[in-house]
């Protein structure tokens, strides 16, 4: 039976398709991270490792587990903490969890897009200040969710899910892909998108060519009146330049749950007006956070009984 390295504690049953097939589960007696040194070593001794977007498996890691090392199972559909090229260049599989996310992160994105637009957030907090004293037809203007324009950055599973949330608003969608998607709405440039729409919504994985992919130029092709919504990766918006294009109010709003350098958030965007800032929660739900790490230990049992899982990345 294989040792099965597991970097964090998983909702109760995550683990089941690993357990059942009788691998031996090294698991956190507390729940603090490994350090990068910890992971390292650790890799060298087991065949496999299930692990959080939070845990760096860099080449290092990979190194010392080439030779047993036969997967990483990552417990998320972004796979940007794991060096895949090294991993498969060392014939280590790589496993994410596709599919079982989506609708709970666009309900998490449309929430963004709703609070953000009515400026929930201010509203609340001043409310808990005690700070209203008196209701005031000039108070807490936003901007209509129903009837605007939704610009989707990125149309993969999420993106079409939030799209579909959006149709229900009465929003007229648009989206943008580098190859045409053959569905209305589809423009293949970014400003075009930017420029029209009154919501963004990103929903790409991060890679090279999308890291800072909104930044000072893209928020200025934006509407002034206009709501950027991020629940993709944090490094896709250069959140200095955020932070000034909602202190110069040259966008409306912005909805984040995912950061530059999470937990760290920059103290620019933390201070800036009509902002809805949220604990990258996107997939936070019991039921999706479970199947999430069944997929992820099911791809883990699969490869390491030789066969081909379907969430294997490539
Ligand atoms: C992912 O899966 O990539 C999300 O960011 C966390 O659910």
């Amino acid at each position: 039976m294989a040792r099965v390295l597991v970097t964090r504690r998983l909702p109760d049953g995550g683990l089941d398709p690993l357990a059942g097939a009788g691998h031996e589960l090294i698991l956190r007696v507390d729940d603090e991270p490994l350090t990068h040194a910890q992971l390292v070593r650790a890799a060298a001794e087991v065949d496999a490792i299930v692990c959080l977007l939070t845990d760096r498996v860099d080449r290092a890691v990979l190194e010392a587990g080439a030779g047993r090392l036969r997967v990483v199972a990552n417990v998320a559909v972004g796979y940007d903490n794991v060096d895949v090229a090294t991993a498969h260049e060392l014939g280590i599989a790589v496993c994410n969890t596709p599919g079982v996310l989506d609708e709970t992160t666009a309900d998490l994105a449309f929430l963004l897009v709703l609070a953000a637009s009515r400026l929930a957030h201010e509203a609340e907090a001043d409310l808990r200040a005690g700070l209203w004293s008196e209701w005031g037809i000039n108070q807490y203007l936003g901007r209509d969710v129903h009837g605007a324009v939704l610009g989707l950055v990125g149309y993969g599973r999420i993106g079409q899910a939030v799209a579909r949330r959006a149709t229900g608003f009465g929003m007229a969608v648009l989206h943008h892909t580098r190859n045409d998607t053959g569905v209305p709405g589809w423009t293949g440039d970014l400003d075009v998108l930017l420029a029209e729409s009154d919501v963004v919504s990103l929903h790409v994985p991060l890679t090279d060519a999308t890291r800072h992919l909104i930044g000072a130029p893209e928020l200025a092709r934006m509407r002034d009146t206009a709501v950027l919504v991020n629940t993709a990766r944090g490094p896709v918006v250069d959140e200095e330049e955020l932070a000034i294009a909602l202190e110069e109010g040259t966008i409306f709003a912005a909805g984040i749950d995912v950061f530059e350098r999470e937990p760290e958030i920059h103290p620019r965007l933390l201070a800036a007006p009509r902002t809805v800032l949220l604990p990258h929660i996107g997939s936070a739900s019991t039921a999706t956070r479970t199947r999430m790490a069944v997929v992820a230990s099911e791809g883990a049992r699969q490869v390491l009984a030789g066969e081909q899982p379907p969430n294997l990345v490539r």
